[in-house]
């Protein structure tokens, strides 16, 4: 049976939970799809320190390490900022290398861009992991998008905004508090002044963008406001008059082809369809000419529900490869 050289660039949260599903599903996976995984090498920054038992051996601070040799065909990608990620995956691609990101960041600058370098080469990209954590809102969208038009997206996209309000209101618990237990959980970005600005919405929302529009609005037009601006006294008033804050990611296509983007807080009532989305769960709403409106709610953020679709993207491109799953890409 032919062995699939992987790499794991990143080995954090999300770098982590890939390996352990990875190695809890080789038998189902190889079985599936006629190929044996395995993963060669793990690019960290600190590779004296051995995060998984049993992976020093795998562990390299060296971009050349990963690709010397031959034999390497899919990175997986959950390292941060737009660069050196893009950098690597560009020189992954041009290795022919499927790869496999997790990186909004990096994704909504240059997403559009490494698409094109990957079909030029012959290779896949699998960016589900990019919006929405475990919610598989990217390949929902690629089908829906074969039969309909999509004239309206409105969502919560970050789970560790959700998480702290959801925590200020229904335990009492500060901003402080509830920040730094979604850092310990693993939901909160390196840096969390990305999640609490906003700024992680608005990329998630790019990527939205690309994908149901082909293109993305000018950036500096897009209104972004983070959930810093509302304090715990706003958000115990308002849980008093039976409303709940939401952090609001919305993009439009008007009629003049113009595209709107904002991400904003928003007050909800009970009869809104993201009053009931608490704790770390990311919703989107897609309004489309024939379906009508469709809704998908699921954890937004975390180690097993982002590696779990980012081993879906390798399970995918891989079926495609051997013909042994049905998939859309
Ligand atoms: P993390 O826990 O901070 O882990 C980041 C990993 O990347 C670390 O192992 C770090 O190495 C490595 N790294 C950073 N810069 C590097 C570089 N220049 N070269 C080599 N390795 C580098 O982050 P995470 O939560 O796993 O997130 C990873 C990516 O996934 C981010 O782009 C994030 O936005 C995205 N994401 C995260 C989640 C989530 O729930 N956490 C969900 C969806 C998407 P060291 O260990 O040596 O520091
Ligand atoms: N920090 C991000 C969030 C991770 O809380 O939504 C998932 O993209």
């Amino acid at each position: 049976m032919a062995t699939i050289k992987a790499a794991i660039l990143g080995f954090g949260t999300v770098g982590q939970g890939i390996y352990h599903i990875l190695n809890e599903k080789r038998e189902e996976l190889r079985d599936r799809l006629g190929v044996e995984l395995e993963v060669a090498k793990i690019l960290v920054t600190d590779a004296s320190r051995e995060r998984v038992p049993g992976t020093a051996h795998l562990m390299t601070e060296s971009i050349d390490d990963v690709f010397a040799g031959s034999g390497m065909q899919v990175v997986f990608e959950a390292i941060v900022n737009e660069e050196p990620a893009f950098s690597y995956l560009k020189r992954a691609i041009e290795n022919k290398c499927h790869v496999i990101t997790a990186n909004k960041v990096m994704f909504a600058k240059r997403g559009m861009e490494l698409q094109q370098l990957a079909k030029d080469n012959g290779v896949f990209v699998g960016y589900e992991a990019t919006v929405a954590g475990g919610v598989p809102v990217i390949k929902t969208l690629k089908n829906i998008l074969l039969v309909n038009d999509v004239s309206r997206i409105q969502g919560i996209l970050n789970g560790t905004t959700n998480y702290i309000f959801t925590k200020m209101r229904a335990e009492g618990w500060s901003f402080e508090e509830a920040l730094s237990e979604a850092q310990r959980l693993g939901y909160a970005e390196a840096n969390p002044f990305n999640d609490v600005s906003g700024q992680d919405a608005f990329k998630k929302l790019m990527v939205l963008s690309s994908l149901t529009f082909g293109e993305q609005p000018n950036w500096s037009e897009v209104e972004v406001v983070g959930i810093d601006t509302i304090s715990a006294s706003d958000v115990a008033e308002a849980s008093d008059k039976g409303l709940r804050y939401r952090h609001v990611a919305e993009l439009e296509k008007c009629a003049d082809g113009k595209i709107i983007g904002k991400v904003a807080p928003l007050l909800v009532d009970n009869e809104h369809p993201l009053y009931p989305v608490d704790d770390v769960f990311n919703a989107v709403t897609l309004e489309t000419n024939y379906i009508g409106t469709l809704t998908l709610i699921g954890p937004g953020a975390g180690m097993y529900p982002t590696a779990s679709v980012m081993v879906e993207d390798y399970a995918e491109i891989i079926g495609k490869r051997t013909g042994n799953v049905v998939t859309v890409l």
